[in-house]
């Protein structure tokens, strides 16, 4: 059997770290990972079920790859992660033959899946309270930046009203933290720069004594070297020992995800956030206070269910509360057999939803560009990403703030360096999405 696979990842970084680990037991099963999909006798594709367009571009994606088959007549497609889970064994009525379908938690079997499907079409969703694949140590195959991400925990219960991620990621449930370490310090001997601790929730980490903060602490004291990042905190659960924790560690970013969802209470109280605006203010002002040099991100829904003109306004007050250096922004989407889906009138009309959406965008490039002009002036240690999308006589970099900088370098005049390297910059222009520099040294 020939056993070129080529895997392609859409959704969040839980995805890309999930398919390294498919990468790695593929490769410990003799598979051969390739880099093109022409190149394939079999394709992945780890997929996202968030929101519906998402999906429509996995169909898109599917109808693509389909075109290879009349190169390839045995080139085998199966679909994993999230859309696998929520769409399931439906995929097989669909016009592109799927071959087999893999679950979140079913990342173990995929090559017997693999050999099953020569026979059959295969589907394997089961959901499980305990896979963590922590004895997996991932190879990092499929990318070959100088970043790694290390799921700590998997799983969320918190049950937002709108989301589907708990259904098609199960139970909470955290990996030890021996196997956590474990899995750093081989990255770091890979060549690693920068950690990235994921988790749908990963201020809810927890194994036997150890929580997050305690976590965080044990790797920032035992591995000096790389910058650590982690994603994503709900506002529940940012404890002060956390922040305690960030600020006293040069090595932690310092930058939070915090996403609010919706700055009125009566939304969040439909979305089932378990904050409230006060509460979550509290929160920022704790930030401020403990790490002065913080920046904060965050996630927005515009036109949810209800959603009144005044709560609207309460959102774009918030915002400007919280001076956010970065928001991922959304319409409202229904999503099947959500609690909202089920209890709540999607009531308010695209048209309204795109001009909220709209409202919130143009503020947050206001904050975005109003924080960026502040850092003018400023120098900051930048870590190296690589060139700039633009150019190769720019390098780009990230501050330990998560701020995009891009500065000249010249191959011939400049001493060498390059992607993983940190370099004093000093911030002289910036538009809302990037800051302007020049080393210094
Ligand atoms: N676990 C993380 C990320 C969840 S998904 C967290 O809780 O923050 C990322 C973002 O997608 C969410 O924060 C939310 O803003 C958005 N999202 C989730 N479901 C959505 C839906 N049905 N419609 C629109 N946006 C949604
Ligand atoms: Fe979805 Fe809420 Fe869980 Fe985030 S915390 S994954 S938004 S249910
Ligand atoms: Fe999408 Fe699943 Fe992540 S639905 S956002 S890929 S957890």
């Amino acid at each position: 059997m020939s056993n070129n696979i080529f895997i392609e990842t859409y959704g969040c970084q839980m995805n890309v770290a999930d398919s390294e680990i498919v990468a790695t037991v593929l490769q410990k099963n003799k598979f051969n990972m390739v880099f093109k999909p022409e190149e394939a006798d079999i394709i992945l594709i780890n997929t996202c079920s968030i929101r519906d367009n998402a999906e429509q571009k996995i169909f898109k994606r599917l109808q693509e790859l389909n075109s290879l088959r009349t190169k390839n007549k045995k080139l085998k497609i199966g679909v994993i992660g999230c859309m696998a889970e929520r769409v399931g064994e439906e995929f097989f009525e669909h016009s592109v033959e799927v071959n087999f379908i893999a679950g979140p938690d079913s990342y173990r079997n995929i090559a017997e899946i693999i050999y099953k499907s020569d026979t059959e079409r295969v589907s394997d969703i089961l959901l499980s309270d305990t896979e963590t694949y922590e004895d997996i140590l991932p190879k990092r195959t499929l990318t070959n930046s100088i970043s790694a991400f290390v799921p700590v925990m998997r799983g969320c219960e918190n049950f937002c009203s709108y989301c589907v991620v708990p259904y098609l990621r199960g139970k909470e449930r955290s990996r030890t933290t021996d196997s956590v370490l474990k899995e750093i310090e081989n990255h770091i001997n890979n060549g690693i720069k920068e950690i990235t601790l994921l988790g749908q929730n990963v201020n809810s980490y927890h194994y036997n004594n150890t929580n997050f903060a305690k976590l965080l602490k044990e790797i920032a004291q035992k591995f000096p070297a790389p910058r650590l990042r982690y994603l994503t905190s709900h506002p529940k659960d940012l404890s002060t020992e956390l922040l305690e924790t960030i600020a006293k560690y040069d090595n932690i970013s310092k930058s939070i995800h915090l996403p609010l969802q919706s700055g009125s209470n009566s939304v969040l109280e439909r979305m089932n956030r378990k904050y409230t605006k006060e509460t979550y203010k509290k929160l920022i002002d704790n930030i401020c206070k403990i790490i002065p040099e913080c920046t904060i991100s965050t996630d927005i829904i515009a036109g949810f269910c209800g959603e009144t003109e005044q709560d609207h306004k309460e959102t774009l007050e918030l915002m400007k509360y919280a001076k956010y250096y970065y928001a991922f922004m959304f319409k409202y989407n229904e999503r099947p057999g959500t609690p909202a889906a089920k209890n709540f009138k999607n009531d308010i009309s695209d048209e309204l939803k795109t001009k909220r959406l709209n409202e919130i965008i143009d503020l947050q490039q206001q904050l975005s560009l109003n924080h960026n002009k502040q850092d003018i002036g400023k120098s900051y240690k930048v870590l190296i990403e690589g060139y700039s999308k633009r150019s190769n006589n720019f390098l780009m970099g990230r501050t330990s703030q998560n701020k995009v900088v891009v500065f000249p370098y010249d191959e011939l005049t400049d001493t060498k360096i390059s992607a993983g390297d940190t370099v004093n910059v000093k911030i002289i222009d910036c538009t809302s999405a990037t800051l302007k520099g020049v080393i210094i040294a």
